[in-house]
């Protein structure tokens, strides 16, 4: 019974996965949740409320009024008496209704009071769930705070296959319980996140930059925000945006000013992961003006750039953690070590460029983490958001 007396408000929409809603609701029920379940017109097409009341012990809410009584059925009352709301399966219509507030049911009316953790697990055609409608407002739901439990791929009710089918149930339940087992271990919690390369003026439309993307950044502070973390991401010149409501983006082009919003943020903040790729040198007399070609060569003298990781790590408080990176070629342990002590840092994750599919502009990263005990703890080749919940978790570790 790992959801007992949990409140849980189950939503359902006009999808054929409807009928996996009835496995879901049985699940958990069986897990000691009490259920309340709210269908749309077109839910109630693919299945009964009969079934759906039976199962939770409860009518089944559709309309705003209860027919023949004259009494309403107060979304207000339903959102706030909910720990968690799941909207499953949720369709592309219901989808975009929620990301728009276009609150014509009664599943709407209640998602907009609902104060609690709301939940989507979208079911549709794969090219409806590829369409950049539906990604474009799963984006905005995901800004909201809600999470959404990504469709799987397979054979789809249309006869294609491809990614749209429902998550099953036994895993949306996990889900669930994982989230109220602690997923949001980060809440109340603050961090500065830095991310992606500096730029050093040379003249008025020259720069010194490097290749780094900020999608590792990015990700970890995806990451941290979706543990229910406050997250300040400063970040240099990207093509990416944060997603997580909980993300508050300071934009910076050279190093001093991301040293400046760093030292001024940190104080404030339970840790720090800093990821950008800061230029160590910088042109001491950048030329205010463009530099014409007349000239038959031209010398830069670059002078070095406050080391922003290593001045946080001499402010940085017992109760702080502060993470760093290290991107290397060679001698990648002992490097990495010497920068954990200079730095002070409490681990440092070190990537290998001599590892294909880690470092720069790549989705992938292999990662190893070397504490303060100078163990290394070895990572396989993963995507990104795994790599970041690696982090997190030893993060979360640390300040336990
Ligand atoms: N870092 C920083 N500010 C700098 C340089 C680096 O905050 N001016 C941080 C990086 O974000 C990373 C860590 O320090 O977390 C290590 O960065 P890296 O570039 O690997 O090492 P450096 O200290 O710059 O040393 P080197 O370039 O000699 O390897």
């Amino acid at each position: 019974m790992r959801l007992k007396s949990k409140k849980i408000i189950l939503g359902i929409t006009g999808s054929i996965a409807a009928y996996k809603a009835a496995v879901l609701l049985r699940l958990l029920v069986k897990e000691g949740a009490e259920v309340q379940v709210v269908i749309t017109p077109a839910g109630k097409e693919f299945i009964t409320p009969v079934t759906l009341s039976a199962l939770s012990g409860k009518p089944v809410i559709s309309e705003f009024f209860a027919q023949g009584a004259g009494s309403w059925n107060s979304h207000v009352d339903l959102g706030l008496w909910a720990d968690a709301m799941i909207v499953a399966p949720a369709t592309a219509s219901t989808i975009g209704k929620m990301a728009n507030g276009i609150a014509d049911n009664m599943l709407i009316t209640t998602y907009l009071s609902a104060k609690c953790p709301v939940f989507v697990a979208p079911a549709m055609d794969l090219d409806m769930f590829a369409h950049p409608t539906t990604q474009q407002n799963l984006r905005t739901l995901k800004s909201f705070g809600n999470f959404v439990i990504e469709p799987a791929t397979g054979e789809l009710a249309s006869g294609l296959s491809g990614k749209g089918r429902m998550e099953e149930p036994e895993i949306i339940v996990e889900e669930l319980i994982s989230f109220f087992d602690g997923k949001l271990q980060l809440t109340g919690k603050k961090f500065l996140v830095t991310a992606g390369p500096t730029r050093e003026k040379i003249d008025a439309v020259r720069f010194i930059s490097n290749y780094s993307s900020g999608k590792m950044g990015y990700a970890i502070a995806e990451e941290l925000a979706n543990r229910g973390a406050k997250v300040v991401l400063v970040s240099g010149p990207v093509n990416i945006k944060p997603v997580n409501g909980n993300i508050q983006l300071i934009r910076v082009e050279s190093a001093e000013e991301m040293y400046d919003q760093c030292i001024s943020v940190f104080p404030a903040c339970n840790g720090a992961v800093m990821n950008a790729a800061v230029a160590d040198y910088t042109p001491e007399t950048p030329e205010s003006k463009k530099v014409k070609k007349e000239k038959n060569d031209w010398e830069l003298k670059l002078v070095s750039t406050k080391d922003i990781a290593l001045e946080l790590g001499k402010i940085k408080t017992p109760a702080q953690v502060l993470v760093g990176f290290a991107l290397e070629t060679d001698n990648e342990l002992a490097n990495a070590a010497k920068k954990l002590e200079q730095k002070n840092l409490d681990f440092i994750v070190l990537n290998s460029l001599n590892d294909n599919g880690a470092g720069f502009q790549t989705d992938t990263n292999k990662i190893t983490i070397l504490g303060k005990d100078n163990i290394p703890l070895f990572f396989e080749l993963k995507n990104k958001a795994e790599v970041a919940s690696d982090i997190v978790d030893k993060i979360v570790s640390i300040l336990k």
